[in-house]
């Protein structure tokens, strides 16, 4: 399939670096068609990556990934185009937050999340939140923690979740740690998870590489 990885940051060459390893055709995209972090990504990934502008990765990618700063997600989708986002599952792994005041907070939460945000915007798009509430490494490569954990995926769109799950599957998700929990409405409680991600984080000195595990009663 091709997928087009908007974000040229650490999440968006993880994730198009690890689709390529599995099979795909991407193309990154960026502000600009000649990010340089785009460019070396794409000299170091091969021949089935490629870069350029928001735009020109949407319009390639049957499949769309929003890796930008949460807080300019709303315009990087903007420049990719709502002609080019129409029909396809648009994973959004991004959150819109800031420490602007010293201290983690979102600039959307309780009411709304940017999940939703994104799915009012375009609503001929199929939204679907994942992958957001750990640490990049582990987003691509789950079999670096011991034991299972888990997962999210929140959406509207019960197909384009069911493709978002086999996604993750080609990462090394087992199916058994990715867990729906509904509409896209859900994604304010991942999103809102990442006071506490990041608390952990701070709290083990700075390790980046761990993630929840939900156990539940057997039977
Ligand atoms: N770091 C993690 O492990 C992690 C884990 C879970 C979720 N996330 C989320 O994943 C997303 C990507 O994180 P990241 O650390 O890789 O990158 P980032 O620095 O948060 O975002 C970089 C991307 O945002 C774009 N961007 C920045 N300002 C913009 C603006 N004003 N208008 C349009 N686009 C703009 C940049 O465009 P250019 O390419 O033009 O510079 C670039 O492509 C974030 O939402 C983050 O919260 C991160």
């Amino acid at each position: 399939m091709r997928y087009g990885v908007l974000g040229t940051g650490a999440v968006g060459r993880v994730l198009a670096g690890r689709l390529v390893e599995v099979g795909h055709d991407v193309q990154m995209g960026s502000r600009t068609a000649d990010n340089e972090a785009a460019a070396a990504w794409a000299a170091e990934a091969g021949p089935n990556a490629s870069h350029g502008t928001f735009a020109d990765a949407a319009a390639f990618g049957q499949t769309v990934m929003n890796c930008t700063a949460g807080g300019a997600s709303l315009d990087a989708l903007a420049a990719a185009g709502a002609e080019n986002l129409a029909g396809k599952v648009l994973i959004d792994v991004a959150n819109a937050l800031t420490f602007e005041t010293g201290r983690l907070t979102l600039t959307v939460c309780n009411t709304d999340s940017l999940g939703e945000q994104i799915q009012r915007a375009y609503p001929d798009a199929r939204v679907v939140k994942t992958l957001n509430t750990m640490g990049n490494e582990v987003m691509i490569h789950p079999e670096r923690l011991p034991g299972l954990h888990s997962v999210f995926v929140s959406g509207d769109d019960a197909e384009a979740k069911q493709q978002v799950a086999g996604v993750l599957e080609s990462f090394g998700w087992p199916p058994e740690s990715i867990i729906d929990l509904g509409g896209i409405a859900t994604a304010r409680g991942t999103e809102m998870y990442l006071v506490l991600w990041i608390e952990m984080m701070q709290a083990a000195g700075g390790d980046r590489h761990f993630n929840i595990n939900v156990v539940r009663e057997a039977g």
